[in-house]
């Protein structure tokens, strides 16, 4: 009967591209493990705020005043006072005119970019750029073309043929999920400037880090860029869950009327909200959080490469350590777990074929004392599993 996806997964298997879910018995820093303790790498947890008590009593108060859930779409009666101050408090802390929450990240990419890229029109894509901000392309029908990882001139030789009389859209991430480093921004804001394309920017693994009061990678001082639309999450520095559009107020109201995922899916739950607000206002109210986070980073990424692990340049909070295949990146993950390090491995179709990696995020609950024990740790397992000599 299931022959389908016993075939499928038989093959995924043989191409070392099978992936499982894994029980964790709670979230944070480090975590008890049958009895032992495990130093957790693998969370997007960046500001260490997903347990932070604030965060906490906020989200307990929401659930108390307002209950479990929105009840339904934000167009029929699920859109609370509550949504609209957090969409406020958010477009504060992204120095834009607007915002709009949706339920997720991923929702809010889907809908964005379906609302914005319709038939005739062209959207230039990063190649390394999020999944997805490649599904709300595909989902589109717009015409999609892909320019090598941050290469201008590859995106200007696109540009240059453009034969459009619709939109033309270019589409980034700031920091690459994967990779840990950033596009670009001043040389896509000029191009997007030059060839009158509208630009988003996916800013999920800045927001709370760069930028100032958090605002992400567009607004670091001295290199600000005021992209069209820059997407953010709620789910990885902010703590909780949830995504939204910074934008315009007009764009906003386009997105209102023309995104689906946000017309047709139910309003972000008052947890959801309560606790964004309240990360945005410990965000503003301990301005060096993010500086605090890329400094350790730094030192960390440091003492991986003096060890002779092929780390890339520090630009970020993420880092990949490359392995190339896919049978060796799961191998020297599991051989770090067993030394009670939670790495996970990164295969295809994630990051291209033979770049299978271990990727490592910091967070404020890894200590500078605990990174540099780590460090050690991941030079010895990476001596025995050949990965360096
Ligand atoms: C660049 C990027 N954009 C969007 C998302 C989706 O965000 P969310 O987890 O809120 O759905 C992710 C999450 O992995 C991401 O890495």
């Amino acid at each position: 009967m299931n022959t389908f996806a016993e075939k499928e997964l038989a093959s995924l298997k043989q191409r070392g591209q099978l992936r499982d879910l894994y029980v964790l018995p709670e979230t944070g820093g480090q975590i008890t493990v049958d009895g032992r303790t495990v130093i957790n790498f693998s969370s997007n947890d960046y500001l260490d705020l997903a347990r932070d008590r604030r965060l906490k009593d906020a989200a307990i108060r929401t659930v108390e005043e307002l209950g479990c859930g929105a009840t339904a779409a934000r167009l029929m009666t699920g859109h609370l006072k509550l949504h609209e101050q957090l969409e406020s408090d958010l477009a504060q802390m992204m120095g834009t005119e607007a915002t709009l929450v949706f339920g997720s990240g991923f929702l809010t990419n889907l809908g964005v970019l379906t609302a914005l890229a319709k038939a005739g029109d062209e959207v230039y894509a990063d190649k390394l750029n999020h999944a997805s901000l490649i599904d709300g392309t595909r989902l589109s029908k717009a015409h999609s073309m892909r320019y090598l990882h941050k290469d201008l001139n590859h995106l200007e030789s696109l540009l240059k043929k453009s034969k459009t009389k619709g939109k033309r859209i270019i589409v980034s991430d700031s920091v690459f999920s994967m990779d840990g480093d950033i596009a670009p921004l001043a040389g896509l804001s000029e191009l997007a400037q030059r060839y009158d394309a509208l630009l988003v920017i996916d800013e999920a693994h800045a927001i709370g880090v760069m930028g100032e009061n958090g605002g992400g990678a567009c607004r670091i001082k001295g290199r600000e860029i005021k992209p069209d639309v820059v997407i953010g999450t709620l789910s990885k520095s902010l703590g909780g869950y949830g995504g939204y559009a910074a934008c315009s107020a007009s764009i906003r109201k386009f997105l209102i009327n023309n995104a689906r995922s946000f017309i047709y899916s139910t309003g972000l739950p008052p947890v959801c909200v309560g606790s964004g607000r309240e990360a945005v206002f410990v965000l503003k109210s301990n301005p060096n959080l993010g500086k605090t986070l890329l400094d350790r980073a730094e030192r960390f990424r440091d003492l991986l490469a003096g060890a002779g692990l092929n780390v890339p340049e520090f630009e970020s909070q993420i880092i990949p350590i490359l392995v190339g295949g896919n049978d060796e990146a799961v191998h020297f993950s599991q051989l770090l777990w067993d030394r009670g390090l939670l790495i996970k491995a990164i295969r295809p179709p994630t990051v291209p074929v033979g770049t299978s990696r271990v990727r490592l995020s910091i967070t404020l609950a890894l200590s500078d004392e605990v990174l540099s024990k780590s460090a050690d740790m991941i030079a010895q397992t990476a001596k025995k599993a050949g990965i360096i000599s």
